[in-house]
């Protein structure tokens, strides 16, 4: 099992860089199903996820070939299963996002319920993806431990989300590409990596307008090409450094290769509470703040405070002066790890699962701790490193699910940490 040792406390400065956006990487591997020419992938995150989803596709007839760092080279080599491997679905939900495009293909796909991360309620529901391929054709059986997914031939449909979902939208929208006729999904996510997907898909003949609104439309078509995808820049990684950068507030911190566009709302919570910041065009720089002031979120899709970014907020606001309330919208799992926080010293009041109150500043001290899940796991990472005396953090797959080489980039920003295995 491998660990983190951090010895907390150290002045931060210098620069750090943003890998490609796990959310968007997760996406490449299922479209690749629908094409039988290669796709380059670029500035892709070296990271377990990822991992998990090469194999999947491997594991479904595709070759990934690693042409460098960051670079992967996919090629369809034969059609081998229309199970998708148990091991491997249990492992990341955004393997749901196989199932649509090999419906497509194979007109069969069986498949277990998705893990991923113990955020949501029981095991993170899958309705909306089932009812959106049953409006599109397919039958759908649930069978003791399996779907099961059947359609001669998939054909367009008017779908609405009675929630908002991303990986729904993308999954939907995906396969919509490759079916008969027309389908328009209402009430879609809006999230950056959603256009992103799209404007991929299009530039190798997909037909889709309006990603990135809650209306798109997707006109099927026959075929689609090879190209090359480059992965946008992950905004929850460059949030996170910036929040972290702030709660150390101790020296600058440049943090580089991002998109400073996809956080406006955490700009404007910075602005708030005072952090010190300068955006550029793909860079952030923290500066230190005289003083960080507490300041109330509500969770909510993009463009609103991302779920994934509320954890590092949470431990932000442990730093700042005053009472802040966090309201998780989204998630009813994902304030839990506010019991590790407490245990470090910080003074949080749980009002209930989706809201609890942060009292500060107060100092944070070392623990022996376990990390939940990715985002919370990062979170204590973040504790950990502006906390007096020497953390151990366990369950690290969690976080290196979504964070790569994490230690030795914090490294970088003169952070005492060390990754053992024991
Ligand atoms: N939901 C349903 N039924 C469904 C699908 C979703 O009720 O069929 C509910 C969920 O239980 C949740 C809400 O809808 O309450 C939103 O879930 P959504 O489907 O949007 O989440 P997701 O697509 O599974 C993606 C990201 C998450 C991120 C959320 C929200 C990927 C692979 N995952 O999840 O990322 O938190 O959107 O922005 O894109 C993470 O990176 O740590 C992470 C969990």
């Amino acid at each position: 099992m491998e660990k983190l040792i951090i010895n907390g406390g150290k002045d931060l400065e210098g620069k750090i860089q943003v890998k490609g956006a796990k959310n968007a990487a997760l996406k490449i591997f299922p479209l690749a199903l629908l094409t039988k020419e290669p796709i380059l992938v670029t500035n892709l995150p070296e990271i377990e996820d990822c991992r998990r989803a090469e194999e999947m596709l491997i594991a479904l007839g595709h070759r990934v070939k690693k042409i460098k760092h960051g670079t992967v080279e996919i090629q369809f080599k034969n059609r081998t299963c229309i199970n998708l491997p148990a091991d491997l679905v249990n492992k990341f939900r955004a393997s749901i996002l196989f199932v649509g495009p090999l419906l497509a293909s194979c007109q069969e796909v069986y498949f277990p319920h998705p893990g991923g991360c113990v955020i949501g309620a029981g095991t993170r529901p899958i309705d909306m993806f089932l009812d959106g391929f049953s409006k599109m054709g397919a039958r759908v059986e649930i069978l003791e431990n399996n779907y099961r997914l059947t359609a001669k031939k998939l054909k367009g449909a008017d779908i609405f989300f009675p929630k908002i979902t991303v990986t729904g939208t993308e999954s939907l929208m995906t396969t919509a590409c490759f079916v008969d006729g027309v389908t328009v999904l209402k009430n879609c996510a809006m999230e950056p990596e959603i256009p992103a997907l799209a404007d991929f898909l299009n530039s190798i003949g997909a037909q889709i307008q309006g990603a990135g609104t809650p209306i798109i439309k997707i006109k099927g078509v026959k075929e689609l090409k090879g190209g090359e995808y480059k992965i946008i820049p992950d905004r929850i990684e460059a949030g996170t450094f910036a929040m972290l950068a702030a709660a150390s507030n101790n020296g600058e911190v440049l943090i580089e290769n991002c998109e400073p566009l996809h956080l406006e709302v955490l700009w404007a919570a910075f602005d708030k509470i005072g952090v010190n910041y300068r955006l550029s065009k793909n860079s952030i720089s923290i500066l230190p703040s005289k003083k960080i002031l507490s300041y109330d979120i509500t969770t909510h899709e993009y463009p609103g405070f991302a779920t994934d970014l509320q954890s590092a907020f949470t431990v932000l606001m442990t730093q700042a002066h005053g009472s802040s309330l966090i309201h998780e919208t989204i998630y009813d799992r994902r304030l839990l790890f506010c019991d590790s926080l407490t245990q470090m010293g910080a003074n949080i009041i749980m009002a209930d699962p989706h809201r609890v109150v942060v009292n500060g500043p107060t100092k944070m001290h070392s623990r022996k701790l376990v990390s939940p899940d990715l985002r919370a796991g990062m979170a204590l990472v973040m504790a950990a490193l502006i906390a007096q005396g020497q953390t151990e953090i366990d369950n690290i797959y969690q976080i290196e699910r979504g964070y790569e080489n994490l230690a030795e980039r914090l490294k970088g920003l003169g952070a005492d940490i060390k990754r053992i295995k024991e």
